[in-house]
This record gives C-alpha cells, sequence and structure tokens, in this order.
C-alpha cells in the first residue's frame, strides 16, 4: 500500500508507518501563544465568521446554515477543528486558500456566499492569527457538513473556477494608500476586508459578483452604493445627503456600529446581526477608522441628488385612514408626533429608513416587526411583526402617512408595491 499526504509531501509505504508518522505529525502540531489565538478571536469577530457557520441554538462555527441560491441551497461547512468533520487536518495554507481564495483542500471550489473574494485582502498576520484560533480556541464538534440541495449538474463545482476568473481579478493583501493616512488605511482594510460589508451594501452584476470590491477603479463609485438583499435594503455608504451617509458625522456611525442605534434611528433587517456578532466587539479605534474612511467616498453620481419631489402636506390630515390607522397601531411606541423616545423608539420623523426613496425597508418592518440589535449594556426593544393584523392596502396608508408626516418627503406606497414585499418576505423565511 502506497499513500500520499499531499500536505507535507511524505510518501509512507505501509499501514504501520501511516500510523507512526500521523502520530510524529501530531505532535509536531504547532503550539500558538495565548496571545495569539486572543488576537485570532478577535479577527473572526471582525470577519463575522459566525453569521454564517453556525446556526440558532447549534455549536459555534459548526456550520449547516442554509443559504440560498437561485439554483437550490448551499450549507456553511463546519470550521472547528474536528478532524473528520471540520478542518482539523487543515495546514496553514489550506486555510488560507479556502478563506482567500474560495479552494478547499482536494480543489474543492466554494460557492462565493462565503465572502473570499473580500477576504482575498486579510493579511498574512491576521489569517495566522486566524488559524491559530481556529486551530486552538474552538472546541471541535463531530457534526458532518450538509450537501447542497440542487441538483446534478449544478452541484459541479469546477465552474466556480470559471467565476472566480471572471469576477476575482483583486486576488490580493490589501495594499494601503500611501496618499492616506495609517487610519484611513485601517479603516479601508476593514471595510472592503475582514469587515466584508460590501457583501451586502455593493450592487451585485449578472453572475452575482459584487460589482466593485473597493472604491478604485471603473466601477469604484458603486462600492458601497447600496443593494437589495433578502427583503431589505443595504442602504447606500457613500457620502450622498440623500440616502447616503453624507449627513452622518464620524460619530454618528461609531455610534450606530457600537450600539446599533443613532439620533436618527435604530438599525432594522440583517443590519442587526451585524452590530450583534461583530461590530459591537471592535475597538473604538477600528470603528472610528472604518467610519473616516466610510466618510471619505465620494458621493455615487448616478443617484439623485435631492429629495423626491412631494406634493406638500400642509396640515397633516388627521381623520385619513393613514392617520387614523398610526394612532391605533404605532403611535403608542412612535408617538403621535412622529417623534419616537429617545433610546428606546425610533422616531419617524427625519429618519432615512421611513423617506428613503426605496420603501423596502419600512414596509418590510412594518410588516414583519424588528429588535434592536442585541448589544451588550443595551436593553433590546421589539417592535410587532404587523403582517398577520393590517392589510396591504393598510400598511400602504400607514407607511404613506410616515412618509410624508413631520416634514417627511417620501413618495407614497401602493398596496400593490406592500403585497410585493409580502410575498418575497414569505419566500426568504
Ligand atoms: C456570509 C456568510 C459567510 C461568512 C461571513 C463566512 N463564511 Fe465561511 N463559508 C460560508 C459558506 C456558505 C461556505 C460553504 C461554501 C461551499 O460549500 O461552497 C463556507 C466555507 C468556508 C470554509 C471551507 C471549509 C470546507 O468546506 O473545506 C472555510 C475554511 C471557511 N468558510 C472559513 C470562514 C472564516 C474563517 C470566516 C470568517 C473570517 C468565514 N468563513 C466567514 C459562508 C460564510
Ligand atoms: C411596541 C412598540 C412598537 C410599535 C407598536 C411599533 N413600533 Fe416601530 N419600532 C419599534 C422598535 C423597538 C423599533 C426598532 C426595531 C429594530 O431596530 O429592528 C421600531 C422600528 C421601526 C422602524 C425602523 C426605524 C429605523 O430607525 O430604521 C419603522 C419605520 C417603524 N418602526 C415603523 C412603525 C410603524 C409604521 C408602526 C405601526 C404600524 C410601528 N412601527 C409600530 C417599536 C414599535
Ligand atoms: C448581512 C448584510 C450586511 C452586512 C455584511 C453589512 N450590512 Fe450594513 N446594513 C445592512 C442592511 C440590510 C441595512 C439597512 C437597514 C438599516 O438601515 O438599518 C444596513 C445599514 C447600515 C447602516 C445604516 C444604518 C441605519 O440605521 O440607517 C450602516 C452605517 C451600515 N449598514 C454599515 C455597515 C458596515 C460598516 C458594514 C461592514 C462592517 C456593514 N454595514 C455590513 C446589511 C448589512
Amino acid at each position: 500500500m502506497k499513500v500520499t499526504n499531499k500536505k507535507s509531501g511524505f510518501h509512507y509505504v505501509s499501514g504501520f508507518l501511516l500510523i507512526f508518522g500521523a502520530v510524529g505529525l501530531a505532535q509536531a502540531a504547532p503550539q500558538f501563544s495565548p496571545q495569539e489565538i486572543e488576537r485570532g478571536a478577535y479577527v473572526a469577530k471582525v470577519g463575522d465568521c459566525i453569521a454564517c457557520h453556525a446556526v440558532q441554538g447549534g455549536k459555534p462555527f459548526a456550520g449547516g446554515f442554509p443559504m440560498p441560491l437561485p439554483v437550490g441551497t448551499i450549507y456553511s461547512s463546519n470550521i472547528t477543528p474536528d478532524p473528520t468533520y471540520g478542518i482539523g487536518k487543515y495546514s496553514f495554507e489550506d486555510f488560507d486558500r479556502a478563506v482567500r481564495h474560495g479552494v478547499a483542500p482536494g480543489g474543492k471550489y466554494l460557492y462565493p456566499a462565503m465572502p473570499y473574494p473580500s477576504y482575498a485582502k486579510v493579511t498574512p498576520e491576521d489569517m495566522k492569527a486566524l488559524y491559530a484560533y481556529f486551530m486552538q480556541g474552538v472546541k471541535p464538534v463531530a457534526q458532518p457538513n450538509k450537501p447542497p440541495t440542487m441538483i446534478w449538474p449544478l452541484t459541479i463545482r469546477w465552474p466556480l473556477a470559471i467565476w472566480n476568473w471572471m469576477y476575482v481579478s483583486e486576488d490580493h493583501v490589501y495594499r494601503p494608500d500611501p496618499k492616506q493616512s495609517a487610519q484611513w488605511n485601517r479603516g479601508a482594510y476593514l471595510t472592503e476586508g475582514l469587515g466584508h460589508c460590501g457583501a451586502c451594501h455593493t450592487p451585485r452584476g449578472i453572475g452575482m459578483q459584487e460589482k466593485a470590491l473597493s472604491a478604485n477603479g471603473s466601477d469604484g463609485s458603486l462600492f458601497l452604493s447600496g443593494a437589495k438583499i433578502e427583503s431589505w435594503y443595504a442602504r447606500n455608504l457613500r457620502g450622498n445627503d440623500v440616502g447616503g451617509l453624507g449627513n452622518w458625522s464620524v460619530a454618528d456611525i461609531v455610534q450606530l456600529l457600537k450600539t446599533g442605534r443613532n439620533s436618527s434611528g435604530a438599525a432594522v433587517g440583517s443590519m442587526t446581526e451585524v452590530i450583534h456578532h461583530s461590530s459591537q466587539y471592535w475597538t473604538d479605534a477600528d470603528l472610528e477608522a472604518v467610519a473616516i474612511y466610510l466618510k471619505s467616498l465620494p458621493a455615487d453620481p448616478n443617484k439623485p441628488k435631492a429629495p423626491q419631489p412631494v406634493a406638500p402636506v400642509p396640515q397633516p390630515d388627521l381623520h385619513s385612514a393613514g392617520s387614523l390607522a398610526y394612532a391605533q397601531y404605532c403611535a403608542v411606541c412612535h408617538q403621535n408626533d412622529g417623534a419616537g423616545a429617545a433610546g428606546v423608539f425610533p422616531a419617524m420623523a427625519g429618519n432615512p429608513t421611513v423617506e428613503s426613496r426605496d420603501a423596502l425597508n419600512l414596509i418590510h418592518v412594518i410588516l414583519a416587526g424588528g429588535k434592536t440589535a442585541e448589544v451588550k449594556g443595551v436593553h433590546p426593544f421589539t417592535m410587532p411583526a404587523f403582517a398577520g393584523v393590517l392589510s396591504d392596502q393598510q400598511v400602504a396608508d400607514i407607511a404613506t402617512f410616515v412618509r410624508s408626516g413631520w416634514g417627511n418627503s417620501g413618495a407614497a406606497v401602493s398596496a400593490s408595491e406592500v403585497a410585493k414585499v409580502r410575498s418575497d418576505i414569505a419566500k426568504t423565511h
């Protein structure tokens, strides 16, 4: 019997030698310092690995999280150090290639649901710390991976090699821009790389690829310019005054990422998960670096510059169907004057979710409800779901009312728009 161990290049000529050799290798496994492992734990937090590599109530990093693709569902992998079901046997090179280039041992091309096009920018130092953490800071879990649900030939992974060739051009570690400060570069590194903010906030093209992986290059103005993801709209994070972060200060951005809310409102939808699992744990210095970087992104020139023109409502009609329904269902929390309650219920007046050109998040939150991001030391508040209580027409009436009341300038919402969001939500949940 002849066995080739690809990782080490050793040849074992007998079963006896194989066992003997394996013991030898196990003994030679590198020991990582507690500092290295702790650093890796932070890198994993910033990279938000847990968001996709665990299911609710499941063991950390044991995988099995379903990710629906247009052609079927794939499941995230077990990335605990279990030698059989997890990544316990991966060398550093194996791990680096999987996380940064999307190719697991044996030439298994990963679906880009794993955000390796962003992680490609992670530095060798951060990758080494991450490896130390996954090898020795995470508990092994003997849980097999779930196979994807699509049917042959879609289960064949090699076309993903072509996808990589077409779309993943920026296949290199982040290169600092010498014209910018160290703080700006740290922010760019975290936003474009480990933090993979573009995975949700950058629009995708026909191949489902992110249209830009950084703010440079020909399509750079599309980077973080806003995109629809799972019936939410991950809003524009560029400098646009309308719909972007043009009116937010560095402190506003830091506060939102740290606590899930700031003076203009609360994070909703998938952003609450990002804050819950990841950004609340970032150091203040890292949050500030990201905010400074985001504030440097020029407005997307293709987005509207002025609020949409809306027929002025000098005296809101307090007897309209929308106003009455608001008073009945919403005012107990968000108040009759739309001012909400500071730190508890977000204000409706001047709130970007309410006024946004695309009313998707407003409709979604009314139908599905929400919970403020779970953040240490901050009490979470819940908004009930109204999908079972309000008709499409009632939701449209309320949405239209809040979009035009208290000086807001959002256009009217129709019952058919609400019906569309209702059916999209039913498909993704
Ligand atoms: C947005 C979701 C998402 C995030 C965030 C994410 N992953 Fe993944 N990851 C996946 C999915 C889905 C797969 C399986 C892809 C497939 O089967 O083609 C995967 C596969 C992997 C694999 C390959 C394992 C194997 O099958 O051999 C490794 C290693 C991995 N991820 C590590 C990480 C690390 C480390 C992080 C954090 C830095 C991370 N992932 C963050 C979704 C994610
Ligand atoms: C029991 C209290 C309560 C009621 C009733 C309620 N909400 Fe909310 N609402 C909340 C809380 C708490 C949040 C924050 C949720 C989150 O962060 O996901 C919220 C969030 C929102 C948001 C998102 C705000 C932002 O800053 O992004 C909108 C819009 C909204 N509510 C509208 C409504 C409307 C319209 C109604 C009536 C149909 C309503 N709410 C009823 C408590 C309530
Ligand atoms: C899993 C998808 C996802 C990822 C990853 C993600 N976001 Fe978001 N983000 C959203 C969605 C959806 C919204 C819109 C909901 C809202 O406005 O609260 C949003 C909103 C925001 C907002 C505005 C919040 C508000 O209350 O208006 C900021 C700021 C933000 N994201 C920053 C970031 C940064 C920085 C990163 C990377 C570290 C990031 N996001 C990664 C989905 C995501």
